[in-house]
């Protein structure tokens, strides 16, 4: 069975762009592997938030992911700070680590572009400690999007150089876990691409009634179809495909006809939309309420989930240790 290893940022609520695509992905691929889910808020820190931000948000984002259907028993689920092993490897694994190599990946470069006046060393050995992560389970696979590419590779490197350093064969080398077929894009409101939130189009799943009925009102369309028939331009097929997930088939069925018959009103159509996306969201929005209301599970789901990988991660740094010679008398 296959070690599979998700790092899931600490900041940013989940949309249903990553509803339908990750998480819906997580929780089969938790059945089939073993599966480390973590929250990276060391990570976080290079953005300086307060204690407060950091703690909540640490706690929102395991409340969504318990709530759309992570599961504690079946794998670990665990808070990156609460494993100090981690950045002991990490620690270790800085020392091959080139600066050089650090300062040419796209994501440090694109810090320093952005933000010249706080390249901390944090943001540069960021892949580091992401390898750190990944290879404190020995893990074979990994879940990515295009972002982390770059620095999965660099997890690579760091696995493989260890391995030829010290003449083992310990750390894998892990590769992208894909989902091929699997992976449904979810458009964003904006008229066109995936719903993002860098791109500000998406509806979150605890945004409010209101929100909702607001923003689908609000998204994109055309000047609607003018002769029978006629191909579907992207901002409506968009919201096709949103209502494809969220709304009943005869519904769906029932704006297509009109469309064909260039007898469509979009505001009906976002109505519906947004009625039948309230009705998807509501039960998952208060089981997250519910959740993130319920210290006493969020402390035993952390608790759990910590003693799970610390026990694997106890065992690398313990053959790491021996490997590279730090040895008892
Ligand atoms: N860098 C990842 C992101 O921004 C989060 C992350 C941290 C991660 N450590 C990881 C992802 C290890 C996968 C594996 O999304």
């Amino acid at each position: 069975m296959d070690t599979v290893l998700s790092g899931i940022r600490s900041t940013g609520n989940l949309h249903l762009g990553n509803y339908f695509g990750a998480v819906k992905n997580f929780i089969k691929m938790q059945e089939e592997n073993n599966c480390y889910f973590f929250i990276a808020d060391y990570h976080s820190l290079t953005t300086y938030p307060t204690p407060e931000d950091l703690h909540n948000s640490v706690k929102s984002v395991l409340a969504e992911y318990l709530a759309t259907g992570l599961d504690p028993n079946k794998s670990a689920i665990y808070v990156q700070s609460d494993i100090r092993e981690i950045p002991e490897l990490y620690l270790l694994l800085n020392m091959n680590a080139y600066v050089g190599e650090l300062e040419r990946t796209t994501s440090f470069k694109d810090k320093v572009r952005t933000q010249p006046n706080n390249v901390n060393a944090g943001l540069l050995t960021y892949p580091v400690l992401m390898a750190a992560d990944i290879l404190i389970h020995r893990s074979h696979k990994v879940p990515v999007g295009k972002d982390q590419e770059q620095n999965l590779e660099m997890a690579r490197k760091f696995a493989k150089r260890f391995n030829h350093m010290y003449k083992v064969d310990y750390f894998p080398e892990p590769q992208p876990y894909n989902f091929g077929e699997d992976l449904v894009k979810v458009p964003g409101l904006d008229g066109s691409g995936k719903m993002g939130k860098t791109a500000g189009n998406g509806i979150y799943l605890i945004d409010d009634d209101k929100t909702i009925r607001k923003k689908v009102m609000r998204a994109v369309t055309d000047s609607g179809p003018t002769k029978p028939d006629s191909e579907v331009a992207e901002p409506i097929q968009n919201l096709f495909t949103l209502m494809s997930l969220v709304s009943e088939t005869s519904t769906v069925d029932f704006f297509k006809e009109k469309y064909a018959s260039c007898e469509i009103r979009y505001g009906d159509m976002k109505k519906q939309l947004a009625e039948d996306i309230i009705k998807f969201v509501t039960p998952i929005r208060e089981k997250i309420i519910e959740i993130r209301n319920n210290n006493k599970y969020l402390r035993d789901v952390a608790e759990l989930g910590a003693e799970k990988a610390r026990q694997s991660a106890s065992k690398t740094l313990k053959d790491v240790r021996e490997i590279i010679g730090f040895r008892k008398f």
